[in-house]
C-alpha cells in the first residue's frame, strides 16, 4: 500500500493495487479525471515526491512537455511507494457513488442493430451508479480496461447494462463480441464520470446521441421519465447513424411511461445516398444540425446530454456554443 500526499494541504490517502486518480476518487475526492483511460490529459498531475510507472505505456494524451516538468496522468499512474503530488482537487469531480471493484457474470446479450449488442452483467458485489456514468470494463485477454457507459439505472446497483457498437478489429470489442459466453465472469471498476443526470435542473432535456453514444442517453432517459423532480419536463431524444440499419433507441423509450406525449425520439441518418437509405422519410444530415434545425434559439432552455464519437462530439458542442448554451448545461464525456 502507498501513501499519497497532495502538497500544500492537510490530505493524505491510501493507494492499494490503483492509479493515483482511482483510489482518490474511491476515497472520496474531487481528483480531476474524464476518460480514465489516459486519452484526455484531464487528470494530470506534478510529481513531487515518489516514483510511479505507468498502467498504459507512452499514454496519448502526455506530451515531451508533461514529461520534463514531471507531469503523469493519474488515471494510468500506479505508485512505487509513498507519493507527495501536486493537482488542484474540485469538488465537481467528487463521486456520489464511490467506485468500486467487482466481478460481473454476463447474465444476457441482446442484438440492437448488425453492430451494437447489450450486454447484462450481474455484479458480485452491488454498485449504485447515476444514469450516464460508465464503467471500466476488463474484457478477458485484453490489455487495459476500456470505458463503457451503463445503459440501465442505478438505484439497485446489482445489473449492468451495456450497449455497445462493435469496433472493426478493437481488441476489447472483438473479446466481448465473440469471446464472452453467458455465464462468463469479468472484472468491472465503477461508476466513473461527470455526464450524470441533473435532477436538480428544472429544464426540459434533450438527449443526443450517435453510434456507440446509445448507451448513457437510453440510461439518462430511463431516468429522467422516472424521476419526481423532473416529471414535467419533456425529453427530445435524437439519434444518429449512417444508414437505416444504424438506427435504434425507440423500443427503449416506447417502455417508459409518457412516451410520444413528454417524449420524443427523432431519428437522423447522414448516409442519404447509400443504396440502402432508400425509402428513408426521416430527418436526414448530422444530429447537430438536425437538432440546431429543430429548436434553434430555444436550445438555450435545454439541459443537454450528448454522447457519441468524438467528432460528433466536437460538432455538438461547437453547435451549442453557437446556441449560447452555457456550459453548465452541457453534460458529456468525451469517448476515445
Ligand atoms: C467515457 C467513455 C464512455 C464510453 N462509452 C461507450 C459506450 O457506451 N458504448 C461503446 O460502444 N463505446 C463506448 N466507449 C468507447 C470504448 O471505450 C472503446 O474505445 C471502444 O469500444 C473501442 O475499444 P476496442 O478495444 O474494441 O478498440 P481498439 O481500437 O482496440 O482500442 C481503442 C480504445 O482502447 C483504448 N486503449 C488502447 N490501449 C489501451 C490500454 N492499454 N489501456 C487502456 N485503454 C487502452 C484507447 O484509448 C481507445 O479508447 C466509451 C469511451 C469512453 C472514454
Ligand atoms: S487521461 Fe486520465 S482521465 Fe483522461
Amino acid at each position: 500500500m502507498a501513501k499519497i500526499t497532495i502538497i500544500k494541504s492537510d490530505i493524505v490517502y491510501d493507494c492499494v493495487s490503483d492509479t493515483i486518480t482511482r483510489a482518490a476518487t474511491r476515497a472520496g475526492l474531487g481528483f480531476p479525471y474524464e476518460c480514465n483511460v489516459g486519452e484526455c490529459g484531464n487528470c494530470r498531475f506534478e510529481l513531487i515526491e515518489g516514483e510511479v510507472s505507468y498502467l498504459r505505456e507512452n499514454p496519448p494524451a502526455i506530451t515531451e512537455r508533461d514529461a520534463e516538468r514531471k507531469r503523469y496522468l493519474g488515471c494510468q499512474a500506479v505508485p512505487h511507494g509513498d507519493c507527495t503530488i501536486k493537482v488542484p482537487l474540485r469538488d465537481h469531480y467528487k463521486s456520489k457513488h464511490l467506485p468500486k471493484k467487482t466481478r460481473g457474470v454476463l447474465t444476457e446479450a441482446i442484438d440492437i442493430t448488425h453492430d451494437i449488442r447489450e450486454f447484462r452483467f450481474k455484479l458480485s458485489e452491488p454498485a449504485k451508479f447515476l444514469a450516464g456514468q460508465y464503467g471500466l470494463i476488463s474484457a478477458p485477454g485484453v490489455e487495459g480496461a476500456r470505458a463503457y457507459s451503463m445503459s440501465n439505472t442505478g438505484e439497485t446497483g446489482e445489473e449492468w447494462h451495456f450497449q455497445i457498437r462493435r469496433v472493426p478489429n478493437g481488441r476489447a470489442t472483438g473479446s466481448l463480441f465473440d469471446g464472452m459466453k453467458i455465464g462468463d465472469s469479468l472484472d468491472l471498476d465503477g461508476p466513473y464520470g461527470m455526464a450524470y443526470l441533473r435532477e436538480d435542473a428544472p429544464r426540459d432535456i434533450l438527449c443526443l446521441g450517435g453510434g456507440s453514444g446509445l448507451s448513457p442517453m437510453v440510461s439518462i432517459s430511463r431516468a429522467a421519465a422516472h424521476s419526481a423532480a423532473l416529471a414535467g419536463q419533456n425529453i427530445y431524444f435524437v439519434y444518429g447513424g449512417r444508414t437505416p440499419r444504424d438506427i435504434c433507441g425507440e423500443e427503449f423509450l416506447r417502455e417508459l411511461p409518457g412516451f410520444g406525449e413528454r417524449i420524443h425520439y427523432t431519428p437522423v441518418i447522414s448516409m442519404v445516398d447509400d443504396p440502402t437509405s432508400a425509402g428513408w422519410t426521416g430527418k436526414t444530415g448530422f444530429v447537430h444540425d438536425v437538432a440546431e434545425e429543430m429548436f434553434g434559439e430555444k436550445l438555450a432552455n435545454f439541459e443537454v446530454y450528448f454522447a457519441g464519437p468524438p467528432l460528433m462530439a466536437q460538432s455538438v458542442t461547437k453547435m451549442l456554443i453557437k446556441a449560447k448554451v452555457p456550459g453548465s448545461q452541457m453534460h458529456f464525456d468525451q469517448f476515445y
